[in-house]
């Protein structure tokens, strides 16, 4: 019986055998000209720094987009433009916000463990500790202590929280403002960076004006995802 499924055992293993020594040799020539290229910055004394300031400006794309998809949830044009639809926004939202904060998590570990930075782990942590731009990077402590409660509390709202996480979520635009000041003057390239704290500071304003000003729609139905409710209107105050 045996010698009959040794040539049809022999077929399925060799492709396996084949891949298995395709995959080997490409990895091993990837690794070792990735270790190769990212030799000199790796051991550059800078480089938890520089780590540092990319996850910074990453988290800070993060929070930007966090907080244009969370005013656009309550916004009284959405409306009018459905791009997408409310249940993906909100789950965008939610992801966007666990990314934020992995993103800041990754920009106070890489600062806080360059032992050149001054800024160190009290630092990092407590708001006026550090002794790089204390005041600055104070801000940014205090706006990762608020993100924390906002994002913890609408994490448990309709079940332990009830209603409470609503008013403690309003603190996301003064943590942006905090952020955006945090960006403009712990960071060293803010010259050069110019254009994109403008045109993203204008966008969330803009936003955040014409949600708060612009005419809010009459509600005539509700949809309700992860305990939230998601007003589903078509029409405006005024509207027909
Ligand atoms: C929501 C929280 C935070 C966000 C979104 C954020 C974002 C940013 C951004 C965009 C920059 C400018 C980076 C650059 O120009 O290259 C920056 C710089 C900096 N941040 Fe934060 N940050 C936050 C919280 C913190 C915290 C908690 C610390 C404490 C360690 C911190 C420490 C610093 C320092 C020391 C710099 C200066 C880096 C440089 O010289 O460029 N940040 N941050």
């Amino acid at each position: 019986m045996s010698p009959r499924l040794a040539p049809e055992s022999a077929r399925v293993a060799r492709p396996g055998v084949l891949t298995a020594f395709v995959v080997l040799v490409v990895a091993s020539a990837v690794g070792y000209g990735a270790a190769k290229l990212a030799t000199p910055v790796v051991h550059n004394r800078y480089f938890p720094w520089i780590v540092g300031r990319g996850l910074g400006l990453a988290a800070y794309f993060a929070l930007t987009l966090l907080i244009c998809l969370g005013i656009w949830l309550r916004h009284p044009w959405r409306f009018r433009w459905l791009l997408v639809r409310p249940e993906t926004a909100l789950r965008l939202h939610a992801a966007l916000a666990s990314a934020t904060i992995l993103l800041v998590l990754g920009h106070i570990a890489s600062l806080a463990s360059d032992s050149y930075a001054g800024v160190g782990w009290v630092g990092a942590l407590l708001p006026g500790r550090s002794s790089y731009r204390t005041v600055p990077v104070a801000l940014g402590v205090a706006a990762f202590w608020a993100c924390l409660l906002v994002a913890g509390t609408a994490r448990l709202g309709g079940r332990l929280v009830g209603r409470r996480w609503l008013p403690v979520h309003r603190l996301a635009a003064p943590i942006f403002a905090t952020v955006f000041v945090h960006g403009v003057l712990a960071g060293t390239d803010t010259e050069r960076l110019r254009l994109v704290y403008v045109a993203s500071g204008a966008v969330v304003l803009l936003l955040w004006l014409t949600r708060h000003l612009a005419q809010q729609p009459v509600l005539t139905s509700q949809t309700t995802v992860d305990g939230r409710t998601l007003h589903a209107s078509l029409r405006s105050k005024g509207a027909a």
